[in-house]
Parts: structure tokens; sequence; C-alpha cells
């Protein structure tokens, strides 16, 4: 693993040291990236080296990119080198199937290295605001790392959202509102409570976690791009990181040459900022009035991170997308009996978009492409049979 660098500001480039924790750029408050100098790494020797330490390395999954992570003792639970699954239907269609992590989410990957790199700094308490998934992340590997982990949540959460933090040891305390009230009483209480926030962008780790998706799917596909990535967008730190992951891979000089991905950011018409603000040109977002959707972990109605995913979508040539929960139901049901994959919500938004983009010719059939299904259906069955208007039988019936 290779020492970071410095932390860089994603906004005004200042430069800041790693070694204390950070949490946004001192000067502009703009999200921090993690920088290596990745000199010594470059070619397809390292990259080779890299695969076989992987294959003899006490670390399992995302850990085999351990030469492009922080240099810390990992704290894991068997996160990431998650299946590249290929359509049954189509030829050109991958998913990535992120339910098989730990926790049963993509989450697992950012929190791992998140608390991963608080258990380095010495960090006791953690605190995050989360549409469901992260919290559940959190209050796992706080739980494998001896650290208190202090959750907020909306209180129409998923079940199993609320049950896993409880059976983790988590503080957990729902809130009657969307993640946004979530992270207002997080900012308001941190400081009094010695609680570091691990909210969303707001340090630089989670990021660097997920970046490892960018990494694996390249890998899974032979060292080479694809032509589009479906990636359902919350707060968007997975987007981000890929991102990040493609400038490394060609610094690096481990990806075939080639053009990167369309980056396509998936949302619920029920709260679509990010569609909204692509599609009217805007370099911000704007709060979501009365955000609502089964897809939980889409519910974030102004992501703290928006005008760097807006500038990786046009930058990109890709595009948000915002299609109603009956599109999203339906393509659920289409994936279950015709794949035998239980998606997620939100993984079913990407399914649902990538059909519409065929349709209107945003895509080709030919085209090669990534499907992300960031949890497993089965953390959803309350919110999916709800919408699916299903209720167990009474007895007898
Ligand atoms: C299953 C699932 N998919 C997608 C998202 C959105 O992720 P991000 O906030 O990284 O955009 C979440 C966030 O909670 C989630 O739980
Ligand atoms: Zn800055």
């Amino acid at each position: 693993m290779p020492p970071i660098a410095h932390l860089e500001c994603s906004r005004c480039k200042a430069t800041v040291s790693a070694e204390t924790p950070q949490t946004l750029c001192p000067q502009c408050k703009g999200a921090l990236y993690v920088r290596y100098d990745l000199s010594t790494l470059r070619g397809i020797a390292a990259r080779d080296d890299m695969i076989r330490q992987a294959a003899t390395s006490p670390w399992p999954g995302m850990w085999r990119y351990s030469p492009v992570l922080p240099k810390a003792e990992p704290v894991t639970l068997g996160e990431g080198w998650t299946p590249m699954l290929r359509s049954r239907r189509r030829a050109r269609v991958f998913l990535k199937e992120e339910g098989a992590n730990p926790t049963g989410t993509f989450k697992a990957r950012g929190l791992a290295l998140a608390v991963t790199m608080a258990r380095h700094y010495g960090l006791r308490k953690l605190a995050v605001p989360s549409a469901g998934n992260a919290a559940g992340a959190l209050a796992a590997y706080a739980a494998a790392a001896g650290i208190e982990a202090h959750i907020f949540m909306p209180r129409d959460v998923p079940f199993a959202n609320y049950v896993e933090a409880v059976a983790y040891g988590a503080n957990v305390t729902l809130v009657n509102g969307l993640i946004s009230d979530c992270g207002r009483i997080v900012a308001e209480r941190k400081e009094k409570e010695g609680w570091f926030d691990v909210s969303t962008l707001k340090e630089p780790f989670r990021v660097e976690g997920k970046k490892t998706m960018g990494y694996e799917l390249v890998e899974q596909l032979g060292w080479e791009y694809p032509d589009a990535v479906f990636y359902p967008t919350g707060g968007g730190v997975g987007l981000i990181g890929m991102w990040k992951a493609f400038a490394e891979l060609e610094e690096l000089g481990w990806v075939r040459p080639g053009r990167k991905p369309r980056m396509i950011a998936v949302q619920s018409s029920g709260c679509a900022p990010v569609a909204r603000a692509f599609e009217q040109g805007a370099n911000v977002s704007q709060m979501w009035d009365n955000a609502q959707t089964f897809a939980a972990g889409l519910r974030v109605p102004k992501p703290y991170g928006d005008s760097i995913m807006l500038e990786i979508l046009r930058d990109s040539g890709g595009v948000a997308i915002a299609l109603p929960d009956d599109r999203i139901l339906d393509s659920l049901k289409d994936w279950a009996r015709n794949e035998g994959i239980f998606l997620s919500p939100e993984g079913a938004a990407a399914t649902a978009s990538y059909d519409h983009l065929i349709e209107s010719g945003f895509l080709k059939a030919e085209d090669r492409v990534v499907l992300f299904n960031t949890g497993a259906g089965l953390k959803y069955t309350d919110v999916t049979a709800e919408a699916m208007c299903l209720e167990r039988p009474a007895s007898g019936a």
C-alpha cells in the first residue's frame, strides 16, 4: 500500500496533510480527494504484481487493490470483488452484483475504508446521517473495529436497516424527516459529543473505498472500459469514486487505451435533484421537495457532491435519468422472473433506465454496459412487498 502523499481539494485544489483526520477543505469546504505518488506502480508489470500479491494476501475482496489504497491495516468483513453477471437475455449487458457485499450493499466498501482510517487515526466515536444502508455498513464495521457508531436515519427506512444497526450495537436515532434532516442533527451535535462525521463526501475515505468498484469493473472486463456505467445515484459517492478510479487507471497505464465510459446517473422521479439539474444545464442541484420513492437510497434531496457529479456526467458524455417508481418496480419484477435476480429498488432503477435509453436510441444494443445492483433485494422485503401490494395470506387462506 502506498503512503498518502496528501489530500487535495476537489474545488480549489488546495493541498491538505493526511497526517491527522480531515473533513472538508479548510479553505472552501470542498470535498477532499486522496492523492498518492503512483509513479512506481506504472505499467503492466506492476499490475501483474498486484494480481499475484492478491492471490496470497490475508485481506480478501477489494483489498486486492491495496497498492492504490492508503497504508493502514484493513478493518475487513470480506467486502468487494463482487460478481460481474452477464444478462441471460442481453449479451452486452453486465450486472455488477453489489448485493454480495457484507451488509448486502456497496456501502460496505466506503465504510470499510472509512472505519479502517478512523481506527488508524485513533478515532473513537463516528456519526453518520444515512438513507439506511450506510448506517448498516457503518454499524457493522464500527462493531468489528470496536468503535462507537452514532446513526441518524429516517424513521421509515427499510426495516432491515433499523434491525441490523441495532443488532450491531450502534446508537440508533430514527428521525421524522429525510437524510438532510439527519445531516443537520449530526452537524449540530458532533462538536459537543466528540463525534467524527463520516457523512457522504465530508471525509475523504468513503470515496476512496468506493473507487474500488471502478478498478474492479475494468479488471473484470479484461482491463477494458465498458461503453456505459449505470449508477443509482443518491449522494453520488460511487459515481465520483469510479471516475477517480478511471483517472488513476489512465495514469497507471493499467487500462487498455479507449474512451472512458459514459456515466449514467439513475434516480427516481420521486427524488431527482441531479436529473433535474442536468436537464436544466445547471452546475448545482436545488433541494427536492417532498422526496418520495421506494428506492430508499435515492432519497437524497440535495446531494453535497452535486456539482462534481454534474461535471462527470457532462465530461463523460453521459446523462442523468429519472423514472417513476412503477417503471422501476416493473423492471425489478422482470429481472426476478427472467434472470433469477432479486434487485434492490435502486438496482432496478438502473435496469429500467437501461431499457429506457435503448428505446430512446441514446444507447445501442451492441454497447457494452455495466448496470450496478447496489444492494440485495432481500434488504427491502417490506418496501418492495408494499410496492407490489403483497401481503402475507392469513392462515387457512
Ligand atoms: C442500495 C443503494 N443504492 C444507491 C445508493 C446511492 O448511493 P450514493 O449515495 O453513493 O449515490 C444508496 C444510498 O443509500 C443505496 O443504499
Ligand atoms: Zn478548497
